[in-house]
Order: C-alpha cells, then structure tokens, then sequence
C-alpha cells in the first residue's frame, strides 16, 4: 500500500531532543513512522498502523491525499518564498477568502500563521490592540480556564491551565485569571455528546469581573470542546453563557479552534455547531492537513475595520511573521478545502457520529474506564489511574495499542481518538475491539 521509504533505524537517536515526549523511554524503545497513505501509517519495521488520531488532530482528510500532495509539489516549483512583510502572493489572498467563506457570518478577515502556538498568541495580541487602538487601553487582562489547552508560546501557557505546561516557565504574562475547568465525573460521566451539567460554571466569569473590574479585561479564551487535556465537551448551554456575560461586559470572546476547526465535529467550526460566535477564532492544523505548519487568525469584521480606521501609523497591526501566508502553506490550504469539499468530509463526520458514539461507548464496564466520552469524531476514554503512578495505566495502553497497530493519543491517562475522516466502519470497530482486547490485560 505504502510507497516503500527507508525503514532503517538511524544510527543515533540522541540529538533529536523531541517535544512533549519521554525522551528516555522512547530512545530505548522508539516507535519510529516512516510513511503514511489514507488511514495508515507504517512503522520502521513495516506493520501498517490504523491512524486513530489524524497525526495530532491535523490530517482530517487522511495522508497522502493526490489534490494536496501535487498542489505542494507544483506550489514549490512555482514560487517557493515570497515575503510576507509589504508584499504579497495571489494564493494567500485566495486562501483567506476561502477560510472567511466557511467561517461564521460577520468573521471575514484572516491574519496567518504558522502554528496553533502562534494563532494563539496573535489572537491575544490582536484583542489588547483592538482595545487600546479604541481608545479603551485599560483593557489588559486575559482570562483563560483551567485545564485549557493554548498551545506553548508564552501567551498561551499564561492563558492556558495545565499545571505542567505552567510551572517551570516563570511567572509568564501578568494580569491572566482563569475560569474554573468543566469537568464533573460525579455529575456528568458517561454522557454521550455534551454533558447536561456544568453550564453555570460559565457564571465565575461574573467573579472574576467583579474582582478586576470588567473595564480592565480584554478577551476570554477558551477551546469550545478542551482537547489537549483530555476532551471535555462543553456542558450544554456554557458557550452561550459564556458569550451573554462577555458581551454584558464589553468583552472580547475568543474562541481556540486549533483542534475543532475544519470538520472535526461535522461542521466548518465548533461556533457553527454550537450556534454561538466568537470575536475571534485560532486555528491550525487541518487548515492544511497537517502536510505544511500553517494556522490563521479569523477575526469579526468589527475589529479589522477598527484597526483599518483607528490606526496610529501606515502600518496598522506591528505584528507578523516571516512564513505568515507562505506559498506553500496556501497552496496546502487550498487544496485542502477543496478536497473536504469535493468528498463533503464535515458531512461525512456527521453522518458518522452516531455510529461513532455507539463504538466509544461501548467500552461501558471495560476494565479501569471510569468515563467515555464523545462529540463528532471525538473520543475519550478515561482511566482510573494507578496509585501512585498517574499517567502509567494511559501509556501501557498507548504503548500496546501501537504494536497492536493502532495509533491513539494519551494525556496522563486519558486516551483520546480523533481520526481522519475518510476512516470506514470497520476501521472504527477495529479500534474499540483492539481496546476492548487491550484494557483488561494492563495492570
Ligand atoms: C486548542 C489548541 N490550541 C493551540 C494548540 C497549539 O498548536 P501548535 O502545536 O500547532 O502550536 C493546540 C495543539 O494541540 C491546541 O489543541
């Protein structure tokens, strides 16, 4: 199936100090991809790998896919840089219109980037600009949540809420508060779809204004469904919640779509499928399949317009990187949109979720799931932890999960499954059916 690429080890593995990775453990046991084509990887040592996760929650569309592979390979040929700063390429305007056509009504301006890391602090910097350049500078504070996922520049660790991500890093930015995280297993465990309690948690937003003033915070970021740490849905009713209190208060709502844009849940953004926009909308990963690093900033018209008028020099936004719109990344993103296009794939993940929810679900009584959980093409099984060791229990799963050819993802010990999808039912059973096999045989 796969075109045969090199399946040596390298020689070394040293060198490679790899993110968000135990380095030690892998180095003496690596699981090593050296090709993908659809739904599979293939390992070094040549055994297909069923793709439960779309790489990183990036490769919705599958690996490998002909549109995007060629749009690359002819892109490079064609113009391979042009600067981003004061001139500009045709494919990058493209590409912004074809983003702000998907997106919410109201949010038509794209400001690119090369990561979700990088949307995030963007969206950040764009909210405290917005405010200052309106005349309402005060206006400083971010407020995260807790248990929230914005990627590991300093913005996003600062908003973010995984104490792991925070604790060796200094006292980041000032001015940051967090709501509190929404995950309730007392209440809410083994809901299908988004859980029926928690939605008032969305009310310490009144707490927390009152304490600083309203007038001093600028935006509140959240992911609409939290997925670095462990998919949590958002109770019913929260985003909305959310959204009434932020614009009593002349706040700015951001939403972090890095994982939710682009179909995941079976519709363009997570703000369409919950009915609730934001003021601004971070995004990455399956604005290119993941084939080249791109992200993008989507912003409510209201504040590029407010820019454009209230700005202070020629240039209206100090703020940009070098590879913002590359020429590659844009011929990726377009070709990536016309193929969700072209094969309808948000559709097809909504046609899917039902029959998805019954596969995560019915690992209901399997040995240590203490809850499952499920939106679109989402999935999460939590594990009790085993004492002393937490984290332990989820990696041996992971662990036997990939020799038994199935790639999942792990935080501490929740397992999380996001395939592409292009992925077929019976490769949905094989997953749940190899952890089905796979649970009662860890400690
Ligand atoms: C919600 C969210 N924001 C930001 C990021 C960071 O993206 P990147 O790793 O591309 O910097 C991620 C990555 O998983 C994410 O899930």
């Amino acid at each position: 199936m796969n075109r045969h690429v090199s399946s040596g080890m390298p020689n070394d593995l040293q060198n490679y100090w790899m993110p968000f990775t135990a380095n030690r453990q892998f180095k003496q046991d690596p699981r090593m991809i050296v090709s993908a084509d659809g739904m599979y990887y293939k390992s070094s040592d040549g055994r297909d790998i069923l793709d439960g996760t779309a790489g990183l929650w990036c490769v919705n569309a599958g690996h490998n896919r002909p549109l995007i592979t060629q749009a690359v390979q002819e892109q490079v040929a064609q113009l391979d840089y042009a600067p981003s700063f004061q001139f500009g390429h045709p494919k990058a305007f493209e590409l912004a219109n074809r983003v702000a056509d998907m997106f919410p009504d109201g949010m038509d301006h794209v400001f690119f980037t090369n990561s979700g890391s990088e949307s995030v602090d963007s969206a950040l910097k764009i909210a405290l600009h917005y405010h200052r350049m309106r005349g309402d500078a005060a206006r400083t504070r971010l407020i995260g949540r807790e248990r929230g996922y914005h990627g590991t520049g300093f913005g996003g660790i600062s908003v973010g809420g995984i104490v792991k991500n925070r604790m060796h890093f200094g006292s980041m930015l000032t001015g940051v508060d967090h709501l509190p995280h929404t995950h309730d297993l007392e209440r809410n465990a083994f809901t299908k779809g988004c859980p029926e309690h928690g939605a008032e948690k969305a009310d310490a937003l009144i707490d927390i204004a009152t304490l600083h003033d309203p007038s001093t915070i600028a935006a509140v970021i959240v992911e609409p469904m939290a997925g670095s740490t462990g998919v949590l849905m958002p109770p019913k009713g929260y985003l909305k919640r959310l959204r009434e209190l932020c614009d009593q208060y002349g706040i700015l709502l951001i939403f972090d779509e890095v994982i939710t844009g682009f179909g995941r849940l079976g519709a363009a953004t997570a703000a369409e499928y919950f009915g609730v926009t934001p003021d601004i909308i971070t995004t990455a990963k399956g604005l290119t399949n993941g084939i080249i690093p791109a992200g993008a900033v989507i912003v409510a018209n209201k504040i590029y317009e407010s820019a454009m008028e209230n700005a202070d020099a020629p240039i209206e936004l100090f703020h940009g990187y070098t590879y913002s719109g590359h020429p590659i990344a844009a011929a990726a993103g377009l070709a990536t949109l016309e193929t969700y296009k072209q094969e309808n794939l948000f559709e097809r993940v909504a046609d899917l979720a039902p029959y998805w929810e019954e596969a995560v679900h019915s690992l209901n009584g399997t040995k240590h799931v203490i809850d499952l959980r499920n939106l679109g093409l989402v999935g999460a099984i939590e594990l009790a932890s085993r004492d002393g060791a937490p984290g332990a229990r989820g990696m041996d799963v992971m662990v036997k999960a990939w020799e038994k050819g199935i790639m999942v993802r792990v935080t501490g010990d929740i397992l999380a499954l996001s395939p592409p999808f292009i992925i077929e039912k019976a490769e949905i059973d094989r997953i749940f059916e190899t952890l089905a096999e796979i649970l009662p045989t860890v400690d």
